[in-house]
């Protein structure tokens, strides 16, 4: 009996030795895959040798040391399939796919590249290094199998090799922001690569127009042709493709085109075609698209009313575009509009359109709303009071140059956070909100141009983000006096109270806390921006919001569509201040304009303003200053607009530098002033001012030349010096958003 157990037992171990060798062999082969083949991996290493790299090669630092630098034939990593950034097909061997992207690579990319033998490769990324703006090479065609070519950002430039176009089983190609690579046929790159799913080909210079083909690429699913320098009239069946979720064709404004009728079938979720000569109406299949998320149509030159389906009566809760989250329509001639986009909206700017009507209380249940412009429209009426209660998601609020009237609502609740406030050129009368000290991160407040009649707003002083505050031309009026801690925001470098009815002394000494205008770096021409980013959709969406503002600059009024980090102004001017200048204000040494003229200012020009090497412009006409103008003026090199006509000056007009420069009707209306350019002439007892004694070298240069100034004149060959105020006025008032995956 117990044999014949045995006998069974031994049986089943019998059958079980096959089964546990087998099981063994398997374990055994999936802990060895097949190594990388030697022709391969040698590849590799010449591919890297042809490369150098260091901290200063990298796109952001972090990326040192690179992948590629692990990369070794010695030690115990010999087998190039367990190298960074390689990738392996398990059963053959062959290296499949190589991902260098922020490699920190620096070189050129020559034809004979080793990379090129790597015969097997479908996918491929070398975004983000450094190709020495070397041509990239036709040899990418003989990677007949690539799936996916990422060149992104790589410093190529030239010709793009017309036959990487036989690498039809591409579905993802990425040229973007090579910015001097060029492309001579769209159509020739893209006829055989049917299987393209993303393309993107931003900032290459494209010189054919765009062509029908692209609507055959029926995979499509993104399409990314920004600033491609893009003319002719863009095929409107690239809108149909059937599976395209992503079209942006921005800052092409060559470029011409409509937009055909839109299928409710249609994916597409973002659309953006601002800065192009698209024109037209909007179809009222527009309305079609469900599942839009983003529209730029910005600077464009869309006309008409807006399409019936997103007319004025449209219901908020049966709005077709349940899920947009961004319309910006700015800068067309557009007459009507959805007042009301759906709940959903994040942001909503229509600026610069002719649009009319008043703005529906319905406003106020956006209440995810961060940016709301309607600026430069013909809107009317007065402002629903629901807006004091609006969701504190608001952060730039953009009502300039329209006819509102009315008071304006009681603005930010607790807790709100708002940046930029800009109610300025419409009517709105009565008293300020007090509300708006509850708006603690404000940084920009604009209510110029108004009928506001209140006395000075000294209960913002709470608001210690404030860097603009623009008052001017309203019927404000009082004493600009202590205590007010309005002055004491470090940040404050724009200020316009001009054009109301303050008075008292002017005591500069209020703005000793403006820590910003001590430290300012002149060489920091950044722009003033609103810079937010917005997630939608499986998109970060990064929106840069320019600041524009209207003030009076040597003596016009301009319109600055963007303005310098560096820009620093008071203007005080047509009020009664009075009282003197302090010489305290040569503390203020980043200013380049300011106006104090027109008020019932007395004593004499404070010698320090000589300190404020940065002034462009400097008015003081229209006051009761006496005395002489201070030399130390001259020193002003940047002094471009110079008025102190109708006080009472008295002396020599300093001369030398700008102030050969300046007509006579800067020195008009004193009839203590004489010499050039005025036609009076000095008696001889009139004497040129003299510089203040703490400056001896210049003193005694100075008496050298014993007043005979018409010498100087003839050797001194002047210009305006054009200073930084001019690099804030730039044309075009560009909408900037960018966008990544
Ligand atoms: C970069 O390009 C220049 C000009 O073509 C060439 O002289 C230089 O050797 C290249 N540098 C590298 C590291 O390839
Ligand atoms: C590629 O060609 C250059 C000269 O054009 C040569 O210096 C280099 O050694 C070649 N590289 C390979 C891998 O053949
Ligand atoms: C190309 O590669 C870079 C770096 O990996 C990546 O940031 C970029 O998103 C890629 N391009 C696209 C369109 O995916
Ligand atoms: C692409 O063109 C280059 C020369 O212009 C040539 O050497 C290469 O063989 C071509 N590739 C294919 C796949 O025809
Ligand atoms: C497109 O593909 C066809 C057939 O595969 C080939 O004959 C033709 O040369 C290719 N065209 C381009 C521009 O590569
Ligand atoms: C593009 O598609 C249309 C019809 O869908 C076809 O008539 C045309 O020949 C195609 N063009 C090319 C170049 O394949
Ligand atoms: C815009 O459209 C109007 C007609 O609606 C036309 O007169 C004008 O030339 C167009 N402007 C541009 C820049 O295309
Ligand atoms: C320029 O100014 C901005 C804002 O003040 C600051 O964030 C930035 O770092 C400055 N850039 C330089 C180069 O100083
Ligand atoms: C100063 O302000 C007054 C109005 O208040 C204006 O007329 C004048 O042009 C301004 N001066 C300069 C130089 O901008
Ligand atoms: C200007 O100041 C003088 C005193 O210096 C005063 O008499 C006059 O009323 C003031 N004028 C205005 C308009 O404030
Ligand atoms: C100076 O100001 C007066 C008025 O205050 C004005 O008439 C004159 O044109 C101004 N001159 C210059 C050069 O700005
Ligand atoms: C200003 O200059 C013009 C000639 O250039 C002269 O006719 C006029 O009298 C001068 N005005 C004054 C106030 O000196």
């Amino acid at each position: 009996m117990a044999s014949f157990l045995c006998y069974l037992m031994s049986i089943r171990l019998l059958f079980l030795i096959p089964l546990l060798h087998a099981i063994a062999t398997n374990c055994f082969a999936s802990r060895q895959p097949v190594l990388c083949h030697d022709d391969e991996s040698s590849a590799l290493l010449q591919f890297k040798q042809s490369f150098h790299w260091n901290l200063n090669s990298c796109f952001d630092p972090s990326d040192y040391p690179p992948k590629i630098s692990s990369w070794k034939v010695e030690g115990v990593d010999t087998d190039c399939c367990s190298w960074d950034g390689v990738e392996c097909n398990e059963e053959t061997g062959h290296v499949i796919g190589l991902d260098l992207s922020s490699s920190c690579l620096y070189g050129s990319m020559l034809s004979n590249s080793s990379l090129f033998s790597l015969v097997h490769l479908r996918r491929l990324n070398l975004a983000y290094n450094h190709f020495n703006s070397s041509q990239i090479p036709s040899g990418f065609s003989r990677l007949s199998g690539l799936t996916y070519l990422n060149l992104s950002s790589s410093s190529f430039s030239g010709q793009i090799p017309i036959n990487i176009s036989v690498l039809s089983k591409l579905t993802f190609l990425d040229l973007s922001n090579n910015f001097k690579l060029h492309l001579r046929s769209l159509q020739g790159l893209v006829q055989n690569l049917t299987r393209l799913k993303d393309l993107s080909l931003k900032y290459v210079q494209i010189s054919s127009p765009v062509p029908e083909i692209l609507g055959n690429l029926s995979c499509l699913r993104t399409l990314y042709l920004t600033g491609c320098g893009l003319h002719g009239e863009f095929p409107p069946g690239i809108f149909k493709l059937p599976n395209l979720q992503d079209l942006r064709v921005v800052s092409n404004p060559d470029l011409m085109g409509y937009l055909p009728e839109f299928h409710s079938s249609s994916p597409l979720k973002i659309l953006s075609l601002a800065g192009t000569s698209f024109s037209g109406k909007l179809p009222d299949s527009i309305g079609n698209l469900n599942s839009l998320n983003a529209l730029w149509t910005g600077k464009c030159n869309f006309s008409g009313h807006i399409p019936s389906s997103l007319g004025f009566d449209q219901h908020m809760d049966n709005f077709p575009w349940s899920q947009l989250q961004i319309l910006d329509l700015r800068s067309n001639m557009l007459q009507a509009l959805p007042q009301i986009p759906p709940p959903s909206t994040v942001v909503y700017l229509v600026a610069d359109n002719m649009l009319q009507g008043e703005v529906s209380p319905l406003i106020c249940k956006l209440s995810s709303l961060h940016s709301l412009d309607l600026s430069n429209n013909k809107f009317r009426g007065t402002l629903p009071h629901c807006l004091s209660s609006f969701s504190n998601s608001l952060s730039i609020l953009n009502l300039q140059g329209n006819n509102f009237h009315g008071t304006i609502p009681q603005l930010c609740a607790k807790g709100s956070r708002m940046k930029i406030i800009d109610m300025s050129q419409n009517q709105f009368e009565g008293l300020l909100p007090r509300s708006l000290s509850n708006c603690k991160t404000l940084e920009i407040l604009n209510l110029g141009s108004n009928q506001l009649n209140d006395v000075f707003p000294s209960w913002l002083g709470t608001l210690s983000e404030l860097r603009v505050l623009i008052l001017r031309r309203n019927g404000l009026y009082g004493v600009v006096g202590s205590p007010t801690t309005i002055f004491a925001s470090p940040n404050l470098h724009i200020l316009d109270l001009s054009s109301n009815k303050f008075t008292g002394k002017l005591t500069f000494e209020y703005f000793q806390s403006w820590k910003y205008m001590k430290k300012i770096n002149a060489d920091n021409f950044t722009y003033m921006l609103e810079f937010t980013s917005i997630q939608s959709c499986g998109f970060t969406v990064y929106q840069y919001y320019p600041y524009s503002m209207t003030i009076t600059s040597k003596g016009r009024e301009m319109m600055y569509s963007k303005i310098i980090e560096v820009f620093a102004d008071i203007d005080l001017s047509s009020n009664e201040f009075s009282g003197k200048v302090s010489e305290f204000i040569g503390n203020l040494n980043s200013l380049q304009l300011l106006n104090l003229s027109n008020n019932n200012l007395t004593g004499h020009i404070p010698l320090s303003l000589g300190d404020l090497t940065t002034l462009e412009s400097l008015d003081l006409s229209q006051n009761k200053l006496s005395g002489r103008i201070p030399w130390q003026l001259t020193q002003l090199t940047f002094l471009e607009s110079f008025n102190v006509s109708h006080n009472q000056l008295t002396g020599l007009i300093p001369h030398g530098n700008q102030f050969d420069t300046f007509e006579n009707s800067s020195f008009a209306g004193n009839l203590g002033l004489c010499g050039n350019p005025l036609s009076k002439k000095c008696e001889n007892h009139e004497q040129a001012p003299l510089p203040s004694s703490g400056i001896k070298e210049v003193q005694d240069s100075w008496f050298h030349i014993e007043f005979d100034w018409k010498i100087i004149l003839l050797g001194y060959v002047s210009g305006l010096i054009i200073g930084v105020v001019v690099g804030n006025v730039v044309t075009e008032k560009m909408q900037c958003w960018f966008v990544r995956t």
